[in-house]
Order: structure tokens, then sequence, then C-alpha cells
């Protein structure tokens, strides 16, 4: 079958603020994910999001500013520790979730009364929302449930078909989603882990609580146990254990870190750094789920810093 694949990749960031300023879609280069973007206060332009990524509507979006002065426009109260954080971390890898305004669609929130806001630390993205004079709502720009794209090549891949514009920033840095903190909450509460670590977040403002309990329900937007998933069996556990209960299949393997011996053995980082690693988590996967393994299997990466994020994206690719 012939695909028209209509989508330019390119670096013109005034065809993109046009664009959205007409209600389209751009995707976008972060330094986590590439993010599927469109005019954040336009519920038309926000219902395509849904619409090209078949996203369910009880999944809330990330509204994405380029100053703190912006986002405080969009809420009703910026609480200390909110202030404290952005003034640290933006622009970077952390969504504060605060109390919205009238004026961010239901749609963006899913009918929450809470909005998500993150300023991207991305020269181009950066540059682009400077322009534009809306904030923009960006999911990760994947078909929803599979995996996250961290370069234009694999937004390319996936939406291709159904975007005209994708701005091309290169590899996404980091490579895993930001971290999302409630700070609505007396002791704010961490509800995803990511590319901030927890750690560095308490070094500001003291302890907070982490809560990202998985679920099936709607009621827990985006924490869908089975999440950022590659359509091949994957399983999570000790690589030896897992290879010789498979021994009959054509295996790929994940691992942390030392040499690979095969093509479809992908070693996330020689060195093991955590850095690296999740930099190269989302590609590695997409490789090997396009290959002709059967099923994948990884093992768990130290469990501090990045390495909680990237064990929490592993054990949601391994969910059923
Ligand atoms: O790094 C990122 O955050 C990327 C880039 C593009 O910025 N975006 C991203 O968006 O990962 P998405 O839509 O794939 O994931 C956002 C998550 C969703 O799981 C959603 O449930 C949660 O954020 N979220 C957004 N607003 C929320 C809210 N008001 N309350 C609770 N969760 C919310
Ligand atoms: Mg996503």
């Amino acid at each position: 079958m012939n695909h028209i694949v209509k989508a330019e990749i390119s670096q013109d960031i005034i065809k993109a603020k046009s664009l959205l300023e007409e209600g389209e879609l751009v995707a976008i280069p972060t330094e986590t994910v590439y993010g599927l973007a469109a005019n954040a206060l336009d519920t038309y332009a926000v219902l395509k999001i849904f619409e090209t990524k078949n996203r369910p509507h009880f999944d809330p979006l990330i509204v994405h500013v380029s100053s703190i002065e912006q986002a405080k426009a969009l809420v009703e109260d910026f609480p200390s520790n909110a202030k404290l954080l952005a003034e640290k971390f933006w622009p970077g890898p952390l969504t504060l979730l605060l109390k919205k305004k009238q004026i961010i669609p239901d749609l963006v929130t899913s009918g929450l009364d809470t909005v998500g806001i993150r300023m991207p630390s991305h020269p181009l993205t950066l540059e682009l929302l400077r322009t534009l004079d809306f904030p923009l709502a960006a999911p990760s720009a994947n078909p929803f449930g599979y995996i996250s794209p961290t370069s234009a090549k694999h937004v390319k891949a996936q939406l291709g078909d159904k975007i005209n514009l994708i701005l091309d920033g290169g590899e996404s840095d980091v490579g895993v989603e930001s971290t999302i903190i409630d700070c609505t909450q007396e002791t704010p509460v961490v509800v995803r882990l990511g590319g901030l670590g927890v750690e560095k977040i308490e070094s500001i403002i003291g302890k907070v609580e982490v809560n990202t309990t998985s679920s099936s329900k709607p009621s827990a937007p985006g924490l869908l146990i089975s999440h950022y998933a590659p359509r091949k069996p994957f399983l999570l556990g000790e690589i030896e254990d897992l290879s010789k209960q498979n021994s009959e299949k054509k295996v790929a393997i994940i691992s942390f870190q030392g040499n690979s011996s095969s093509a479809l053995h992908k070693v996330l980082s020689e060195e093991g750094s955590l850095h690296e690693a999740a930099h190269n988590l989302f590609k590695v996967m997409r490789e090997l789920d396009e290959s002709d393994a059967q099923i994948i299997i990884a093992e768990p990466v130290p469990n501090h810093g990045l390495g909680r994020a990237i064990n929490d994206r592993l054990s949601r690719a391994a969910a059923k």
C-alpha cells in the first residue's frame, strides 16, 4: 500500500507559528520527548490532538509556556513551593500541577480543576513559544499507549500522515518525560517520575510525597498501568533467568551497562550512566520492537535519580 506521508521535517519556526495560529497541529522538540502541539486556549485545536493521537478524553494535557509570568496568568494561585521549583528548574523537565483559571479549556484538563504547566528547555521550542501569544498544549507525539518519540524521525514514522510539520530539534537530550508534581497540596506530591530526580526537588522544597500508583481506571489520568509499551511481548527481570525461560524464542535484550554482543542486544550505557541510559531508552525500545525478535527482555537499572523514571517506564512497558 502507498502511504502519503505528508509531514515536512524542518526548523521553520515562521511556518510553525502560522500553522498554530490557524488552529493546526505542529510536532515540537523538547528536551524530554517530542510533543504534539496546539494552541492551548483553542478547544477545537486541542480536540485535534486527541483525535490525532487516538487519546482518550480522560487523559489531560500539559501546557507549555516560555516564562513564569506566562504560567502565572493561567492559574488561580502560584504557591511558594511552585515558585521555588520554577525558579530553580525551569526551563527543564518539571511539570507543576496548579489550580487552573477558566481561560484553560476543560478539554485540556479533562475537566479537572488543576492544569499541568511546564517551560521546556529546548532553544527552538522556546523561541517558538516566545513568538506566539498563546501557550501550547502538547502531549508526547506518539499514538496513545506507544513509546514516546525522541527524534523527528520517530514522530514521522507514526504520525507523519496526519500532521503537516515536525520541527526538527535533534534527539531529545533527557529522553524520558517530565516529572509531574502536584503543588496544590500542603505537601507536594510527585504523580509521575520523570526527567528531574525526586532528590533534586527535595533539595529545594524539602520532603515530598511520591504517589505514582498505577491504575487501569480512567480516574487516575495518565498513570495507566500499561503505557509506553512496545508491541512485542516485553519482560522485565533478571536477563539470565528470562533468557533461559525463553530459550526456544528469538530474544532481544536491553541491559543497563557493559558491552553488546549482537544487534539484538542493546546496552543503555556502556559506562553505566543513568543520564545516558534515559537518553537511549525509548530509541532502543523502538529499534527492538521493529526487529525480527519475538520477545524483548530488559533488566531494571539502579533505582535512584533518573533511574527511578527509567524503571517506571520499563515496568509500564512490561505491564499487560
Ligand atoms: O515531558 C513531557 O511532559 C512531555 C513533553 C512533550 O512536554 N509531555 C508529556 O505529555 O509527556 P503526555 O500527555 O504524554 O503526558 C502528560 C501526563 C499525562 O499522563 C496526564 O495524565 C498528566 O500528565 N497530567 C496532565 N495534566 C494533569 C492534571 N491536571 N492532573 C493530573 N495529571 C495530569
Ligand atoms: Mg505520553
